[in-house]
């Protein structure tokens, strides 16, 4: 198998585990807001309470998220395809929260309205995993609303019903 067959083979196989959506959000070193749609959200530990991500070493937004203090991760609803969509556009953009609804939230990082559940953290640890770098998060505060969520499974969005 060649190395490019390979990876989509894997990839596909990847996306046969289905998950919900998120978008992590959190500010860069001049306090400008950031975000990214990323389905590696893990629940880690209960007792402390941590949560993980893994961010692309080649993101445009790989330094300024493994360098943040805080950042938060929000669980998307079923009808918000459009901030994943938004916030996983290529070549990272500020202008796209001119576009995004948001407001301020715990220690001024951005947040989305609207969505199911939200983990403020503090990033506790960095590990390294092959082309990504994976986040730990001490979960400081968190909210959660039940609500439908957004799946992505086989690579598009799905509904639960
Ligand atoms: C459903 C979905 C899940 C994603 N999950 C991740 C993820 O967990 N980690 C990550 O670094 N990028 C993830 N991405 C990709 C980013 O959202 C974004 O598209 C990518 O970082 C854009 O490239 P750039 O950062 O170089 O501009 C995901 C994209 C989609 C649509």
């Amino acid at each position: 198998m060649t190395e490019v067959k390979q990876h989509r083979s894997l990839r596909d196989a990847f996306g046969q585990f289905a998950t919900g959506v998120t978008v992590v959000t959190a500010r860069d070193k001049n306090d400008k807001p950031i975000g990214l749609t990323a389905n590696s959200f893990a629940s880690v530990s209960l007792d402390p309470p941590l949560v993980s991500w893994c961010v692309d070493k080649s993101s445009t937004r790989f330094t300024e998220f493994t360098d943040a203090k805080y950042f938060t991760i929000s669980v998307l609803t079923a009808n918000q395809q459009d901030a994943s969509n938004l916030f996983a556009m290529r070549s990272w953009d500020e202008t796209v929260f001119n576009d995004a609804q948001w407001f301020e939230g715990v220690n001024k990082v951005p947040q989305i309205p609207g969505v199911s559940a939200r983990f403020h953290c503090e990033t506790a640890h960095l590990y390294e995993g092959g082309d990504h770098i994976i986040i730990v998060g001490s979960v400081l505060e968190y909210e959660s609303e039940a609500d439908e969520p957004l799946v992505f499974f086989q690579g598009d969005y799905r509904q639960l019903s």
